[in-house]
């Protein structure tokens, strides 16, 4: 909050001076008006309408199945949430890999329909002419690289990449041929701490890291993960700073019993 009490909006220009005084980015996922108000409210920086809302909202095994009209859905309350937060929306499997103009009009609908601040998306060199594009129509890119989920098929997994010489060669590099397309800032999902250490001082732009160590610029988790809400797994990376399913069930279980035995409405939640 400003002094003449108006709210400070993170911009890209911000995230920017962030980096360069060396104050961490804060990020995490949020998919629905409620959550994206409260961690607004709490003072996170960028809000990511992630496509990973297909396995902990709409329970898909994986984030290929999500489309357009989901992310759609899920970015317009979390962007009427958002006072201060920069709102990024994730660009689903298939919505940029056919061409570059089906990736720019997509990338396009996000702002237009949905009021999204700024678009992600996932590689390194092969969507690189994308994302020149896309930025030249206006519309700010964060890049993915290392885990990119939406490759889950080609990795064999969900694994940590970037080890070894030459996979973090490739890394390095498609992190650089970002920032020289015009990325604002790189999310590196599931590398090696070291080697996340080396991008981010190779960069002028920030880098948010998700299982790649604490010297990146910036943290990123899936907030279902993090307030311990999300049960089927849990990576390694992943702190849980609550744990919000044993509250809620044990508040449904006190519900349910209270509606048997009559305890609940009282008098005082009952019109006389
Ligand atoms: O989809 C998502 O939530 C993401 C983050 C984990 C970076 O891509």
């Amino acid at each position: 909050m400003s002094k003449e009490g108006k709210v400070n909006k993170i911009t890209i220009p911000v995230t920017l001076e962030m980096k360069r005084r060396g104050e961490k980015i804060t990020m995490l996922t949020a998919y629905d008006y409620c959550t994206a108000a409260l961690l607004d409210e709490a003072g996170v920086d960028i809000m990511l309408v992630g496509d990973s809302l297909g396995m902990v909202i709409l329970g898909y095994d994986s984030t290929l199945p999500v489309t357009m009209e989901d992310m759609i859905h899920h970015i317009r309350p979390v962007s009427r949430a958002a006072k201060r937060a920069m709102v990024i929306g994730d660009m689903p499997f298939m919505s940029y890999q056919v061409s570059v103009e089906e990736a720019v009009r997509n990338a396009g609908r996000f702002l237009q329909e949905a009021d999204a601040h700024g678009v992600k998306l996932e590689g390194g060199r092969e969507v690189a002419e994308t994302v020149r594009r896309i930025t030249s129509a206006g519309i700010p890119v964060m890049g993915h690289v290392g885990l990119t989920p939406q490759s889950v098929h080609k990795f064999g997994g969900y694994k940590v990449q970037g080890r070894g010489d030459m996979a973090a060669k490739k890394i390095m590099e498609d992190s650089k041929i970002l920032e020289e397309a015009g990325a604002f800032s790189i999310v590196l999902e599931s590398v090696p701490a070291g080697l996340a250490e080396e991008i981010t001082k190779s960069l002028e732009i920030p880098t948010i890291g998700i299982g790649a160590g604490v010297n990146c610029d910036g943290q990123v988790l899936v907030v279902n993960d993090m307030l311990g809400m999300f049960e089927k797994f849990t990576p390694k990376f992943v702190k849980k700073y609550a744990n919000l399913s044993n509250v809620m069930k044990e508040a449904v279980k006190q519900y349910l019993d209270e509606v048997k035995a009559e305890v609940f409405p009282g008098e005082e939640h009952s019109f006389l």
